[in-house]
C-alpha cells in the first residue's frame, strides 16, 4: 500500500512537472479540490473527449449530441431530486473544528481492516514461499477469519445505515469503532447533519429581484429538459440517445486523490430513450458497449471491474459502475444506469408540460424510459494517466521514465528533431515538422543531445520521434523511434504520413468498436 501511495505521489509530481495538471491558483496556495490542466493535459483530456464523443455520435446514427448552459431554471433541481436528496452526510471535530464526511470516515475504518487482511496474507506468502496457497489460507487462518468477520459485520451495518438514511446510526458506529480526528486524535464528534452538495449563486442585478440559481451538479438534466427539442428537430425516433460533454460542480466535503474527487469536473453523458419494457435489455446493450470502449484503449483488461449496484435509487430499476484499478484501489470510473421514466416524468409534473413521445409504430404515446451511460472526463484521464505511467531501468544503468500513453490520446504524436543544429539538418526537419502538423500535433526539438531530446519526449509520452541526419539529405530517410520498444527503423520521409496516421489516429480505436 505504502507502495502504491508513493507511486502515485510521483505521478501526481510527474503530471506537474510535464505540464499536464497543474493545482488551480498556485500563485495564491491553491484552491482545494481544483485544478488547471496544462498545455498537455489539455490535449490529452480533448482526445478522450473525442474518442468518446465520435464513439457516440458517429458511430450510431440513432445518437445526436448537444451543448446545454450550466445555468438552468431553479425549479429543474427540485424536479430532479437534488434540491432535497443531493446530500453527504457530514460531521464536524469540536477540537480541531475540522469536518469529514462521516461515509467516508467509515469507509477508511473498513479499508483498514482490508489492508491488516493483506498484511496477513503478505507474511504468509513470504513465510512459505512458493508453496503458498493464498486462497486456503484466506479460508482457513483463524485470524483472517475474524477480521473477515468484523469487516462484513461493519460493511453490513454500515450499508443498512446508509441505505435508511440513519444519521445517528452512523453516529454510532463513528463512537463504536473508536474512529478519532486524524488531525486532533479525539472522538469529540459532533451530530451527524446532511449538506447539499449543489454550489448556489444569484442571477439578476438586485439582490431583491436575484433569483438563486445553481450550479449544474450533472450536465444529465440538460439533456433531460432537451429531450422534446431534439426529438422533433431531429425527427428522432426511439430508441436514440442524446450525448452531452461538459462542466459539473460538487461542494465535495472530502476532496482527495488529486483529481478523482473535484469540486469542478467535467462529464461526458449520454441518456439513451427506449420503450418502457425495453430498458434492460438496452441497458445490458450500453453496459457491454462502455466497457468495450474502456478496453479498446489497451490499458489492460485485468484492471476493470463492473459493480453492479444491489440496493438501487427508487427510481433505478438496475445500475452498475465500470471500476478501474487505481493505484489506491478499484474506483468508479462511469456509471450505467436505467433510470426508468423518473426524470422526464418529473419534469413534466414540474413544468406542467406534455413530454410525452408519440410512437407511430405502436400508435401510442408514452413516457420513454432512459437508460444513462456517465463518465467522469478527469476520472478518465486519472485512469489513463496512472496505468500509463511506468520508472524503467534500461540496459548499461541508465532510467526513463515513460508514459505509454495510448497512441490517439497522447497530447504530442510526433516529435522532430535533427541531430545536429547546422549543416542543413535543422531546415529539413522543419520542412517536414510543416508537412506533419496538419494532420499531427508535432513538436520540434534541437536543444540538448539526442538522448535528452527522447527522454523528453518519452516523459509525455509521444509515440514517436524522428530523427533528421546526413543521410536524410542524401536519400530523404530519417530515423523513426517508437516509444514502448524504442526501436528505431529507416524509413522513407514519403511513408511517415501514413506510419503514424494508422498509429495515432482515434480511428484506429473507434474500429474495435465495430
Ligand atoms: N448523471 C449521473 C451522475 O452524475 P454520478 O455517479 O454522480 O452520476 C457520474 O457521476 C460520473 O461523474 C462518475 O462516475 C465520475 O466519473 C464522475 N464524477 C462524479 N463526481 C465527481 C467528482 N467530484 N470529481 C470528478 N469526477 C466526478
Amino acid at each position: 500500500m505504502a507502495q502504491q501511495d508513493d507511486v502515485f505521489k510521483k505521478i501526481v509530481s510527474h503530471a506537474k512537472e510535464y505540464g499536464f495538471v497543474f493545482p488551480s491558483s498556485e500563485i495564491y496556495d491553491g484552491l482545494s479540490a481544483v485544478y488547471d490542466y496544462g498545455q498537455n493535459g489539455v490535449e490529452n483530456k480533448n482526445n478522450i473527449k473525442r474518442y468518446w464523443w465520435d464513439a457516440m455520435t458517429l458511430l450510431h446514427e440513432n445518437i445526436v449530441g448537444i451543448d446545454s448552459a450550466i445555468f438552468m431554471h431553479p425549479t429543474i433541481w427540485k424536479a430532479s431530486g437534488h434540491v432535497d436528496a443531493f446530500n453527504d452526510p457530514l460531521i464536524d471535530n469540536r477540537d480541531s473544528k475540522k469536518r469529514y464526511r462521516a461515509d467516508v470516515l467509515i469507509e477508511d475504518d473498513i479499508a483498514k481492516i482490508d489492508d491488516k487482511i493483506e498484511k496477513e496474507v503478505a507474511k504468509a506468502r513470504k513465510r512459505f514461499g512458493d508453496s503458498f496457497d493464498e486462497a486456503m489460507f484466506r479460508q482457513t487462518n483463524e485470524r483472517v477469519a475474524k477480521l473477515v468477520e468484523e469487516r462484513e459485520a461493519l460493511h453490513e451495518r454500515f450499508s443498512k445505515a446508509m441505505n435508511d438514511g440513519n444519521l445517528d446510526e452512523l453516529r454510532q458506529i463513528i463512537i463504536d469503532r473508536e474512529i478519532v480526528c486524524p488531525i486532533s486524535g479525539t472522538r469529540n464528534w459532533t451530530e451527524v447533519r446532511q449538506f447539499n452538495l449543489m454550489f448556489k449563486t444569484e442571477m439578476g442585478s438586485t439582490a431583491d429581484g436575484a433569483m438563486t440559481v445553481y450550479l449544474r451538479p450533472e450536465t444529465a438534466q440538460g439533456i433531460f429538459v432537451n429531450f422534446l427539442n431534439v426529438q422533433k428537430t431531429g425527427r428522432m425516433r426511439i430508441p436514440f440517445g442524446i450525448a452531452q460533454i461538459g462542466k459539473a460542480f460538487r461542494n465535495e466535503i472530502v476532496a482527495r486523490q488529486f483529481i478523482f474527487r473535484m469540486r469542478e469536473f467535467e462529464q461526458m453523458e449520454m441518456q439513451f430513450f427506449v420503450r418502457p419494457g425495453e430498458e434492460l435489455k438496452w441497458f445490458q446493450t450500453w453496459k457491454e458497449f462502455r466497457l468495450k470502449w474502456h478496453k479498446a484503449l489497451g490499458l489492460g483488461d485485468e484492471k476493470y471491474r463492473y459493480h453492479d449496484h444491489e440496493k438501487l435509487a427508487h427510481y433505478a430499476n438496475a445500475a452498475t459502475d465500470i471500476e478501474f484499478q487505481m493505484p489506491f484501489g478499484l474506483k468508479e470510473v462511469e456509471g450505467i444506469h436505467s433510470r426508468t421514466n423518473f426524470d422526464l416524468s418529473q419534469h413534466e409534473k414540474f413544468s406542467g408540460k406534455n413530454i410525452k413521445y408519440f410512437d407511430p409504430e405502436l400508435n401510442e404515446s408514452y413516457t420513454p424510459y432512459v437508460i444513462e451511460t456517465s463518465i467522469g472526463v478527469d476520472r478518465m484521464f486519472l485512469s489513463v494517466l496512472c496505468s500509463s505511467y511506468e520508472e524503467q531501468q534500461l540496459e548499461g544503468g541508465d532510467k526513463r521514465v515513460v508514459l505509454h500513453l495510448p497512441a490517439p490520446l497522447a497530447p504530442v504524436k510526433c516529435a522532430v528533431m535533427p541531430l545536429v543544429k547546422k549543416d542543413g539538418l535543422p531546415e529539413k526537419a522543419r520542412e517536414i515538422v510543416g508537412e506533419l502538423k496538419f494532420d499531427f500535433s508535432t513538436h520540434y526539438d534541437e536543444k540538448d543531445s539526442i538522448g535528452k531530446r527522447y527522454r523528453r519526449q518519452d516523459a509525455i509520452g509521444t509515440p514517436f520521434c524522428i530523427t533528421v541526419d546526413h543521410q536524410t539529405l542524401e536519400d530523404n530517410t530519417v530515423t523513426l523511434r517508437e516509444r514502448d520498444s524504442m526501436e528505431q527503423t529507416r524509413v522513407s520521409v514519403d511513408d511517415l504520413h501514413k506510419l503514424i496516421h494508422d498509429r495515432v489516429s482515434i480511428n484506429s480505436l473507434l474500429r474495435k468498436l465495430k
